[in-house]
């Protein structure tokens, strides 16, 4: 008994997100790439994992016939369908990560590039697309029966949303930003409390429009403070919604590349670390391309793209863009936060923009990116896959810390043969090196654990490690699953639990304590994964509510 409390006292170990990147970094290992599916039967233009482990992806509804029936022999009439007025076809479906099986879901109006958040509850809700579907929401439960499907409320937005970009706030709402000539925002659902049901002008988005858009899907991250983060074109802002009142404006980023469609970079939010006082924020973007590149392509000109990343710290007194280049230009790459803290970035193309067939040389390899690193080592190439993911690809972080990799048809219609970059229907999946069976020994498992975290109060859960480093080299992520499209993945957020103490409780396995997130601006009540990483070895992630 006496040894045992001893041991106990010995393991107690505080978080330190420093000497957490402890995993060797093997140069050799370059992650692996799997293929999961030559053909799903739908072009993977949208993903969005949900708390039941199954993920919906869905393209565009009027392209033409996809590889994959309706289910019940249904059919969707449409007159202003370019290709089919009738179309028996899926354009959607539901793919069951522990299974690898999937099936067909309907939607009956056109998603054509939409945006989407996870309520609450764990539901999907989806707004906008194109044509018939540009003022629909729409929505999908995580239910496992087999008639669950999606349920389609037309004329629920204000505004046509197409190419617009969502966030979930704190208090439960989503906001619905921009979007194709439209220079406003509203909220789902709408705020009784104003007398105008309808939409809120922007005039930030109104300037950040150049003559190829160029700020279109912008970018938006929530921030601790409960404020949001607004970036189109070059340019960015602390917005507050509820006042609509732009609090502040940060320096372009350098350059002179714009970062939003058709010159798609990527963004994203910085594991947000409560350990901190105050809590602060970073801001990462990555890629993009000249802003003439979209109009150059018309001409047979694929203008390089943009190899630089820049970081801002959103709490500095006078922020600036910190510019780093990575090893090769990248336009529509995405940008995944990996369990570990890790940042992904994959997918995309070396030169042209988004858009039908405008871009050339796609990058099948996808770089790791080390926020903590010194300067010089922050990048590592992985290994590439046979596949180029060019427009309307996808990837999201799965359960298991792999990335699913989906779409590509730079296309109007379904384009198989006869073109540069067929319509891709298959689905890859990346495994990140941390997943190699040479950090077995490190990798944690999770035994137990509260399904619940309450702001503020304790939480805890156990998992068993065979190899245990005697060091703080324990952290407890909270990951909110992403809705990725268009090489943005909405909603993307980490949260670096606090006051993390490891307890020995019997060989091999070790109880965790933390503290639920402060507030519901650092993390919006909701369905989050938890990981649990050790010495840079990230566990399998659980599903938890925090609430
Ligand atoms: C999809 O269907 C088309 C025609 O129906 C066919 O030509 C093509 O090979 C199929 N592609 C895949 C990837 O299944
Ligand atoms: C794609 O296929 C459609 C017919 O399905 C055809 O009309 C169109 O020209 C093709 N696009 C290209 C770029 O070849």
């Amino acid at each position: 008994m006496e040894t045992f409390f001893l041991l106990s006292l010995l393991f107690i170990i505080h978080s330190s997100p420093a000497t957490s990147q402890i995993l060797a970094s093997t140069p050799t290992l370059q992650g692996e790439w799997r293929l999961l599916h030559e053909s799903i039967g739908i072009s993977a233009m949208h993903m969005q994992l949900l708390k039941n482990n199954k993920v919906v992806i869905f393209d565009r509804t009027d392209f033409g016939p996809s590889n994959l029936s309706l289910p019940g022999g249904r059919c969707r009439y449409d007159p202003n369908d370019d290709v089919l007025k009738t179309d028996c076809t899926a354009h959607s479906i539901l793919y069951d990560i522990g299974t690898n099986n999937f099936r067909a879901l309907t939607v009956q109006t056109d998603t054509w590039c939409s945006s989407g958040a996870v309520l609450r509850d764990g539901t999907l809700v989806q707004t906008g697309g194109f044509n018939d579907g540009d003022h629909v929401l729409r929505t999908l439960a995580p239910c496992n029966g087999e008639n669950c499907d999606w349920v389609e409320f037309p004329g629920v937005l204000a505004q046509r949303r197409w190419y617009a970009s969502n966030q979930i706030l704190p208090d439960g709402r989503v906001i619905i930003v921009g979007g194709r000539a439209q220079f406003n925002y509203e909220f789902y659902p709408r705020n009784s409390r104003t007398s105008s049901s309808n939409s809120i002008w922007l005039n930030f988005l109104r300037e950040t429009r150049d003559e190829n858009e160029n700020n279109l899907y912008p970018f938006l991250h929530l921030l601790p403070d409960g404020n949001l983060f607004v970036f189109a074109n070059t340019r960015s802002i602390v917005f507050d919604y509820s006042q609509n009142r732009v609090v502040r404006e940060f320096p372009s980023i350098p350059g002179g590349n714009p970062r939003n469609y058709p010159s798609s970079g990527s963004s994203i939010l910085l594991p947000i670390n409560e350990n901190t006082t105050p809590v602060e924020s970073e801001v990462m973007i990555c890629g993009g391309a000249p802003r003439n590149a979209f109009q150059l392509v018309k001409r047979g000109t694929f203008l390089r793209a943009s190899s630089s990343c820049g970081r801002l710290k959103i709490n500095d007194r006078n922020p600036t863009w910190q510019m780093e280049n990575m090893p090769m230009p990248r336009v529509m790459s995405d940008m995944i936060l990996l369990p570990n803290g890790d940042v992904i970035i994959i997918n995309g193309a070396e030169l042209g923009t988004a858009g039908w067939e405008s871009a050339r040389n796609p990058i099948t390899r996808p770089l790791i990116y080390k926020p903590n690193e010194e300067s010089n080592r922050r990048f590592s190439t992985m290994a590439t896959s046979p596949r180029p993911r060019l427009y309307h690809s996808t990837a999201i972080l799965l359960t298991d810390g792999r990335i699913l990799v989906g779409g590509s048809n730079p296309h109007v219609y379904y384009n198989f043969t006869g073109v540069d970059f067929p319509t891709d229907l298959s689905l890859e999946s990346f495994s990140p090196p941390y997943l190699s069976p040479q950090y077995d020994s490190l990798r944690p498992r999770i035994i137990e654990i509260d399904e619940i975290v309450s702001y503020k109060n304790s939480f805890s859960l156990t998992f068993t490690v065979q190899r245990f480093m005697k060091m703080g080299v324990v952290t407890v992520r909270l990951v909110a699953p992403s809705f990725n499209t268009h090489s943005f993945s909405m909603n993307q957020r980490m949260v670096l639990m606090k006051g993390v103490q490891v307890t020995c409780v019997d060989y091999n396995v070790y109880r965790v304590d933390a503290i639920g997130p402060s507030t519901a601006e650092i993390a919006p009540s909701g369905y989050y994964l938890l990981f649990v990483v050790h010495a840079g070895v990230p566990s399998s992630g659980m599903w938890v509510k925090i609430q």
